[in-house]
C-alpha cells in the first residue's frame, strides 16, 4: 500500500516556509508518493494551491483532515501540542525536532507511536549526507539574507564607486564565524564590492574565507578552536582576551558586522561587547545570526532591529524564511533526498534502516520508541573537504623527521650526492642521446614541481585539468605518423595499417582529452571568478 505524504500549512508566528514545493511534489509522485497540500501551506513562499494541483498533489481545506489522513507529514518547523494532537497513530513526521531542545514535544510523539526524522540530527559529516543537509541550506540562505538586510540598514553603497559627484569608498564588512553562515555572507558581501575580513576560531577556513574573496584576520594566541566534527569549542580566557583586543579594533574600522558565531550546546559566545558598538561609526550595522541563542552581541535584542548608540543591531531569527521561496525549495529538495534514502525501491513506503548511518542518525523515534541519541558512527566517512586539517599554525615545532617536516641540510646533501652519482653512471654507461633526454626529463619534474608547490590547494583540480589537456602534445606524435613525409611520399614510407589505426585512434581519443581538459579547466575557472 502506498503512503500519503501531507504538507501542512505552517503554524508558527511569521513562519512563511513551506516543507515542500510543486517541483518536488512530482518527484515524490515519481516516487510512488500520493500528496496531499494543506489548503494556503504554500502562499507565504508565493505558490498556490493551484501550484500544487498542477503537479499532481491533492489540496485539503483544513489541517485536521490532513493530519489524519497522511502517513508521512512533512515539517519545517517542530509541531506544536496541538498539532500532534492532530497527528495519526503511528505516523511519520520528517522535519526541524530539535530533540534536545525539545523533551516535551519528544515524549508527546513517542505517546502516539509516531516514526521521526529530525533533519536537524543528520550526521553532518558523512559525505553522502550532504544533498539532505537541512541545516546547511538554511544556514547558507541565512548568511546571503544577513548581507541583505545590512545593506538595507546601511545608508551607503557597499561597493566602491568613482561618480560624477566625487568618490564612495567601499564599505568594510567583518564577519565574525565562518561556519556555512559565515561563509555565505563572505561570498554575498564580497560580491556586491565590500571589502571584506573575517575571523573564526577554527583557523582550518582561512582557505575558504580566502577562497570567497575575504581576507581571514587571525587572533594574536596560538591555540586550536576545533571542537571536533568541524565545530569550534568554548576556547580559553587568554585566547578571549586576545579575540577581544582585536575584535574591538575590527569595530572601530568597519561598516558592517556580521556575527554568525555558534558552539554546539552552548549559549553564543559574547563577541562584540557595549563597548565596541559605541566605538562603531554612526549608521554603521551589525547583523547578530546568532541572535536566537542568546546573541554574540551584548546588545542584540532577539527577534528586532533595534538602534543603539547610532548603530543598526538586527537581530532577526527568521533570516531563512525572509527568503521563503528560496528556503522552501532548498528544503523541498533536502526532504526529498531523505525520502529517497528511505524509498530505494521507488513504490511509495518506506524503510528505515538502521543499518544505514544517516538514516540512523536522522531517526529520533521509531514506532514510539525513542532512539535519540544515536550510537557514535562507527567508521567515519571520508572526511569531507571542509575538514581539512588545520595548517601549520597547530603544527607542534619540533625538530625530527616526521612526515611533512622539511629535510635536515644533511639529508638533502645526501639525497643530491646519490642523485649526482646515479647520472655520473647513466652517463658514463647510457648512450649520448638517451643522456639529453634524462636531462630534459630531469629539469621537466623539477620546474613542475616547483610551479605546482606553488599553487593554492583550491586551483589544484582545474590545474589537473589543464595539465591534463596539455598532455595531449602525444597528438603530435600521432600526427607524424598519420601525416605523409615531407617532400612526397614514397610506398616505402608510409607506416603500416596497425601503425596507421593506432595512430588515428590516439588522434581520435586525444583529440576528446585535449578539447574536454579545456572545457572542463574553463568551467571551473569560472567557478572562481567573480
Ligand atoms: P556553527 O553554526 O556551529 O558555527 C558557526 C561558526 O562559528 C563556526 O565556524 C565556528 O567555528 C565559529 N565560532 C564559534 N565560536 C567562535 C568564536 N568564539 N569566535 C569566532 N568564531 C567562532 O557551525 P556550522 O556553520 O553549522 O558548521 C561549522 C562547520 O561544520 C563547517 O564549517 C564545516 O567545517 C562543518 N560542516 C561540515 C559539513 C559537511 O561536512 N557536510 C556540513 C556542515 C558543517
Amino acid at each position: 500500500m502506498t503512503l500519503l505524504i501531507g504538507i501542512p500549512l505552517e503554524t508558527a508566528t511569521g513562519e512563511r516556509r513551506v516543507a515542500t514545493v510543486p517541483e518536488v511534489v512530482e518527484k515524490l509522485i515519481k516516487l510512488g508518493f500520493p500528496v496531499a497540500v494543506q489548503s494556503g501551506a504554500g502562499v507565504g513562499a508565493n505558490f498556490g494551491d493551484d501550484d500544487y494541483r498542477a503537479a499532481g498533489a491533492e489540496v485539503v481545506a483544513t489541517a485536521a483532515e490532513l493530519w489524519a489522513r497522511s502517513d508521512i507529514v512533512f515539517k519545517v518547523r517542530p509541531p506544536s501540542s496541538e498539532e500532534v494532537a492532530l497527528m495519526r497513530e503511528g505516523g511519520t513526521l520528517i522535519g526541524f525536532v530539535w530533540p534536545a531542545q525539545n523533551p516535551e514535544l519528544m515524549q508527546q510523539l513517542a505517546a502516539k507511536r509516531a516514526t521521526v526524522l529530525a533533519i536537524d540530527s543528520l550526521p553532518r559529516t558523512l559525505s553522502r549526507a550532504q544533498k539532505m543537509d537541512a541545516l546547511t541550506s538554511m544556514a547558507g540562505i541565512s548568511g546571503y539574507r544577513a548581507v541583505i538586510e545590512a545593506a538595507h540598514a546601511f545608508g551607503r553603497f557597499l561597493n566602491g564607486q568613482v561618480t560624477a559627484a566625487g568618490k564612495v569608498p567601499p564599505a568594510k564588512v567583518f564577519i565574525a564565524g565562518a561556519g556555512v553562515a559565515g561563509l555565505a555572507a563572505i561570498g554575498t558581501a564580497a560580491s556586491l564590492g565590500a571589502i571584506v575580513r573575517a575571523n573564526d576560531t577554527r583557523a582550518e577556513v582561512a582557505d575558504q574565507v580566502k577562497s570567497l574573496g575575504g581576507e581571514f584576520v587571525k587572533v594574536d594566541y596560538e591555540e586550536e578552536g576545533s571542537g571536533g566534527g568541524g565545530y569550534a569549542k568554548v576556547m580559553s580566557e587568554g585566547f578571549q582576551q586576545a579575540q577581544r583586543a582585536m575584535y574591538a579594533q575590527q569595530a572601530r574600522d568597519a561598516d558592517i558586522i556580521i556575527t554568525t558565531a555558534l558552539i554546539p550546546g552552548k549559549p553564543a559566545p559574547k563577541l562584540i561587547t557595549a563597548e565596541m558598538v559605541q566605538s562603531m561609526k554612526p549608521g554603521s550595522v551589525i547583523v547578530d545570526m546568532a541572535a536566537e541563542q542568546g546573541g554574540n552581541c551584548e546588545l542584540t535584542v532577539p527577534g528586532e532591529a533595534v538602534v543603539r548608540h547610532g548603530v543598526t543591531i538586527v537581530g532577526y531569527t527568521d533570516l531563512a524564511s525572509r527568503l521563503a521561496r528560496q528556503s522552501s525549495t532548498l528544503y523541498a529538495s533536502n526532504l526529498l533526498r531523505v525520502v529517497e534514502e528511505l524509498c530505494k525501491t521507488k513504490d511509495g513506503t518506506i524503510d528505515v534502516d538502521f543499518d544505514d548511518d544517516a538514516i540512523r542518525g536522522l531517526t529520533v523515534i521509531k514506532e514510539g520508541n525513542v532512539t535519540w541519541p544515536p550510537p557514535p558512527i562507527k567508521q567515519p566517512a571520508a572526511t569531507p573537504k571542509l575538514h581539512t586539517p588545520p595548517p601549520a599554525v597547530a603544527t607542534p615545532k619540533g625538530h625530527g623527521h616526521g612526515k611533512g617536516e622539511p629535510m635536515s641540510a644533511r639529508a638533502l646533501a645526501i639525497v643530491f650526492g646519490i642523485g649526482a652519482l646515479a647520472f655520473l653512471l647513466v652517463g658514463q654507461f647510457a648512450p649520448a642521446a638517451f643522456l639529453s633526454h634524462l636531462t630534459v626529463f630531469v629539469l621537466a619534474c623539477f620546474v613542475g614541481y616547483m610551479v605546482i608547490w606553488n599553487v593554492t590547494p583550491s586551483l589544484h583540480t582545474p590545474l589537473m585539468s589543464v595539465t591534463n589537456a596539455i598532455s595531449s602534445i602525444i597528438a603530435i606524435g600521432a600526427l607524424v605518423q598519420v601525416a605523409p613525409p615531407l617532400g612526397g611520399s614514397t610506398v616505402g614510407d608510409r607506416p603500416s595499417g596497425l601503425i596507421l589505426g593506432l595512430a588515428v585512434g590516439a588522434l581520435a581519443l586525444t583529440a576528446v582529452n585535449m578539447f574536454g581538459g579545456f572545457a572542463v579547466t574553463r568551467r571551473m575557472l569560472a567557478m572562481f571568478r567573480k
